[in-house]
């Protein structure tokens, strides 16, 4: 798939066929996670891979957006490690850009996702820090809810050329 049909077709999906994931698939989709640019090329992450039902079925518990994980077969726990960094203020931007990563690759393997935020939001970060036995250092920053979709990927044009500037900014 082209990459340019990948950005413009990969959607929030948030139904699941009752599919497994092939690991190797999961694999694939975290290099992709691990290629993207970081700060300093500081790789500021960890990835959770989740696949146990208990786990899944208990993030809706202190999660209100995360209900579509009920269905799904696996999800990946995206984190930050700032610790220790040389750019530690960046490392929210650093695993935005994994996050975007693994959402485009798994588009390209046919897979859905969909990008469940986390951080900043104390409660959602206290439950997956809770439930995942994560270290104090680590922050939980996204869940990436990943099947095979129970319907299709539509291209969507949020095209707006009026927030686009040319050379300074310019009212319209
Ligand atoms: C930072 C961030 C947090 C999000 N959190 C949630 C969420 O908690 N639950 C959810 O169902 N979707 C969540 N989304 C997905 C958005 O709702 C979705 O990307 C948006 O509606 C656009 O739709 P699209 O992804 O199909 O293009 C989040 C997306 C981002 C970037």
């Amino acid at each position: 798939m082209e990459l340019l049909d990948a950005i413009h077709t990969r959607r929030s999906i948030r139904k699941y066929l009752s599919k497994t994931v092939p690991e190797e698939m999961i694999e694939i989709i975290l290099k992709a996670g691990m290629a993207a640019p970081s700060a300093g090329n500081q790789q500021p992450w960890h990835f959770i891979v989740i696949t146990d039902r208990a786990s899944l079925d208990a993030i809706p518990g202190f999660h209100p957006y995360s209900k579509m994980v009920l269905q799904a077969p696996a999800a990946i726990l995206v984190c930050g490690d700032p610790n220790g960094k040389k750019w530690p203020t960046f490392w929210d931007q650093d695993v935005s850009a994994a996050t975007q990563n693994i959402l485009l690759a798994a588009r390209d393997l046919g897979l859905g996702t969909v990008w469940v935020g986390i951080y900043p939001e104390k409660d959602r970060m206290d439950g997956f820090r809770k439930l995942f036995a994560l270290p104090d250092h680590i922050i939980p920053f996204a869940l990436i809810p990943v099947g095979w979709p129970d319907g299709g990927f539509d291209a969507v044009n949020r095209f707006r050329p009026e927030l686009i500037h040319q050379e300074r900014w310019q009212s319209k």
